[in-house]
């Protein structure tokens, strides 16, 4: 585990911005998703000691964020919501002083920012230009660079690294994160709105609303949980094949498109019932899938509890 969680609180005044929030961050790629004040931002403020927690605390690698301060932090790097970037500087010096700041000793510090701009997809041609030149995807990319700038790092947080990116860079980004993932055993931890990302990069979510979790577990399991009552279907005759469905089972449908979308309490008794059907009466199945929902839709329904 990377996180862990233990009653981690933070109250502004009166407002409880994350409420003694418990559970785990698995290793791996680890989505947290929220909609705007759900206590993304405030949550990774209290991991990284930019802000101290009204109660409770949390672990990184087994290391008390309170107790062992900058042990827990020694091997994580962070990218903060807001640009942190300086645009009058070159690209190198930002990282040269990223990597002073990260406390590089004993390493060749010229070696760490070649290794992490190339992590990242910046070629050397762009290296002793000044940020203000870069596209957003670029600095965004920079940014990234700077939480790798220590090789040592097991952990980057990253929150929202894809806000306010046109579709490319966005892409390039996410491509970057899954790459750095694979090729340098990162775990890591981001925020997000959009959650087809989420959904393209994360193995696991966890989901925060109003300062709780809500929800967590592997995406694969957390969609089919949702989405095993529902069938879409598509048959040669959809009228004579629905009379007689009624017949046989509870169900409620939906028409689009010439599809239905048959929900019902037990789906695999659906699909022996819908083939029985077909065979008697002559009908030709066109096209059968268990739907999964997306995330988006999952987060809807989540939400509105
Ligand atoms: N410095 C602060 N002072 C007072 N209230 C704050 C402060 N920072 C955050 N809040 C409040 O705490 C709650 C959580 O905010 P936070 O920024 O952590 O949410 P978020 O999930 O990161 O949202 P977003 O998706 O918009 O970035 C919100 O109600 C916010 O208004
Ligand atoms: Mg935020």
């Amino acid at each position: 585990m990377a996180i862990v969680f233990k009653e981690l609180t933070k109250n502004y005044g009166r407002i409880q911005a994350v409420r003694r929030l418990k559970g785990t961050v698995n290793k791996g790629i680890v989505g947290f998703l929220g909609p705007n004040g759900a206590g993304k931002t405030t949550t990774f403020k209290m991991i990284m000691g930019l802000i101290h927690p009204s109660s409770g605390s949390a672990e990184i690698f087994g290391h008390d964020i309170i107790k062992e301060s900058i042990l827990s932090r020694k091997n994580v790097g962070f990218l903060p919501e807001r640009s942190f970037l300086f645009l009058d500087k070159t690209c190198w010096d930002f990282l040269k002083y990223s990597g002073k700041l990260a406390g590089i000793a004993g390493l060749d510090l010229n070696l760490c920012i070649k290794d992490a701009l190339d992590s990242v997809g910046i070629v050397k041609k762009w290296w002793k230009k000044r940020l203000k030149v870069f596209s957003a995807g670029m600095r965004q990319r920079v940014g990234l660079a700077a939480t790798i700038i220590n090789p040592h790092n097991r952990l980057i947080i990253l929150d929202e690294p894809t806000a306010n990116l046109d579709p490319i860079g966005r892409q390039e980004v996410l491509d970057k994160i899954k790459a750095l993932n694979k090729s340098k055993d990162l775990n890591v931890f981001m925020s997000s709105h959009i959650l087809s990302e989420i959904e393209q990069v994360c193995s696991e979510i966890l989901i925060i609303h109003e300062g709780e979790i809500v929800l967590s577990g592997k995406i694969s399991e957390l969609s089919k949980y949702f989405c095993k009552d529902q069938l879409k279907i598509k048959i040669s005759n959809n009228e004579l094949f629905l009379k007689e469905l009624e017949k046989e089972l509870n169900f409620t449908v939906e028409e689009n498109d010439d599809f239905l979308l048959i929900k019902t309490e037990n789906v695999s008794l659906l699909r022996q019932i819908s083939s029985k059907i077909v065979n008697r009466c002559g009908l030709e199945i066109l096209h059968m899938e268990e739907v999964s929902l997306n995330l988006n839709e999952l987060f809807k329904k989540i939400v509105k509890k």
